[in-house]
């Protein structure tokens, strides 16, 4: 074919997706690419055998989850321990959640081979709203374990957003409500003049298997009844369990366009054929306080960000989860239809977003300045709002008084105590008094993680720097017009 692909990557909890753009002539082809022979988005999931250390992953290591419990070790959402200091030990091997990582973003690069006959040797990767710079080090070291560089990370909400953009273009401020399978997140953005800024965000520990489980528990229950049989559902063995937690989380699809679901399982244990069926009024008031946490969640990331509710021009729901038909009426019903916004393809708007933002070349810009404040009490910005990241380094000289032996600065966003977002004090020491001439270098950078930098060193030791400082909460925005590689 040819053609050159933009991708994008959702690297999520319980299940990550890519998704590419591409320019076959003037037709803009765009492709999902999940688990492969499947609709779905690829599973988080990687299972390492414990006797020969093979590895599964995908659909199969989701569907057969507890099963392989007793062979493998079964490892969830590692995307929540990415940058912890652990290792799981299995088949005489030592694996890093970093090694973990790469096993899901090379099931995604052989689902992108298999599908587009291309290699994914870089993309845009979305991660939450302030993902800590460790954690996104550890993805960036993961994925290119798996050949795949990160050209950049954009926040998912921001992702989801730019994925839907020619439709919400008019709107000034934008709930993001993605729930997924083991999160729901919640962001609020304001957008001005094609810049997107994300005001607050919030998250609930609650999503999509969460309510399988409950589903499957209470199933069971009714199968032991008309069996009458007494076992408990943690009982059962893990073969059981991964069928009937499956069938459930099935029937709950289901149940977004119908009103009966079935769940059947041919060999429940020693329970033998098992067979019910769920009605969505049962249904959903089972789920009414998984619900109505998630409402309320929004409410609360809503009520943080200074607006309320009428300032709200539209609630986007991506995520899976945000399928629900009970949550999908709740919030008609409190916020109107007007309000609540679905897109076409809510489990890939992430992927999707992070691919367009890919293909149009757009970047992160600074939303502050950051720099020194000098003793005259004057604030001199070493770099300035606007600025596209990363960026280059910045560079200031200060020439130190003779026979000090001691310099003192302030990193802030301005001079005003009362308008700065934080403010840094610095004191750096000289291994012997200066002399006339001698100075000291302050140079400053954000790196691709969005992290700034700053260091010090003094003119009499050029080769080693006296001071480092890392600031994590760099306030960014998104520049959707005008701010692309086409002008
Ligand atoms: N039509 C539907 N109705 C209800 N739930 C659905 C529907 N389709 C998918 N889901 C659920 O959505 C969840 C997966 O969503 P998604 O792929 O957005 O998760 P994720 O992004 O990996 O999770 P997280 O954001 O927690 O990391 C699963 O629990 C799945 O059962
Ligand atoms: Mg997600």
């Amino acid at each position: 074919m040819g053609d050159v692909l933009s991708f994008g990557i959702d690297f999520g909890t319980t299940n990550s997706a890519a998704f590419s753009f591409g320019d076959s002539g003037k037709v803009s082809i765009e492709t999902p690419y999940g688990a492969i022979g499947s609709m779905w988005p690829f599973p988080s999931l990687v299972a390492i055998n414990r006797k020969d250390g093979s590895i599964l992953t995908g659909i199969e290591a989701r569907e057969r989850r507890n099963e392989l419990e007793k062979d493998y070790e079964v490892i969830r959402s590692v995307k929540t321990v990415i940058d912890k200091d652990k290792t799981y030990e299995v088949a005489g091997k030592k694996w890093t959640p970093v090694e973990i990582a790469t096993e899901i973003f090379k099931g995604l690069a052989e689902a992108i081979r298999h599908k587009s006959k291309s290699e994914c040797k870089s993309a845009i990767v979305a991660v939450p709203v302030g993902f800590a710079p460790a954690k996104k080090a550890n993805i960036r070291k993961a994925a290119k374990k798996a050949g795949i560089e990160v050209l950049q990370f954009i926040s998912e909400p921001t992702a989801a957003f730019c994925s839907n953009y020619e439709d919400l273009k008019m709107c000034t401020n934008v709930a993001v409500f993605d729930w997924g399978g083991g999160t729901l997140d919640i962001a609020v953005l304001h957008i001005e003049n094609g810049r997107v800024y994300e005001l607050e965000s919030d998250r609930l520990d609650i999503g999509g298997d969460n309510i399988d489980e409950k589903i499957a528990r209470k199933m069971h229950e009714r199968f032991c009844e008309n069996k009458r049989i007494n076992i408990s559902f943690d009982e059962m063995s893990s073969k059981a369990k991964d069928s009937i937690i499956n069938k459930c989380e099935n029937a709950k699809i289901d149940l977004t366009d119908t009103d009966v679901s079935n769940v059947s399982v041919l060999q429940y244990d020693d329970l033998g054929i098992v067979r019910a069926s769920i009605d969505y009024d049962y249904f959903s008031l089972l789920i009414e306080p998984e619900v109505e946490m998630a409402m309320e969640c929004l409410e609360n990331a809503i009520n943080k960000s200074g607006l309320n509710i009428t300032n709200i021009d539209r609630i986007l729901c991506v995520g899976g989860s945000s399928k629900l038909r009970p949550l999908r009426r709740k919030l008609i019903k409190k916020y109107g239809k007007g309000l609540v916004y679905y897109p076409k393809s809510v489990m890939w708007d992430i992927a999707r977003g992070a691919a367009l933002i890919n293909t149009k070349g757009y970047q992160y810009r600074l939303n502050q300045d950051l720099g020194l404040v000098m003793s005259n009490g004057d604030f001199y910005p070493m770099l300035r709002k606007g600025q596209t990241l990363p960026c280059e380094e910045a560079r200031m000289c200060f020439a130190t008084v003779n026979n000090e032996k001691v310099a003192k600065f302030i990193v802030s966003d301005s001079a005003n105590p009362d308008e700065c977002s934080f403010q840094q004090y610095i004191t750096v020491e000289m291994e012997k008094p200066s002399f006339l001439k001698s100075y000291f270098e302050v140079s400053c950078f954000i790196d691709p993680d969005m992290l700034f930098r700053l260091r010090i060193r003094s003119s009499e030791f050029q080769h080693k720097y006296m001071y480092f400082w890392t600031y994590d909460n760099v306030k960014l925005v998104y520049r959707l017009e005008g701010g692309g590689k086409n002008g």
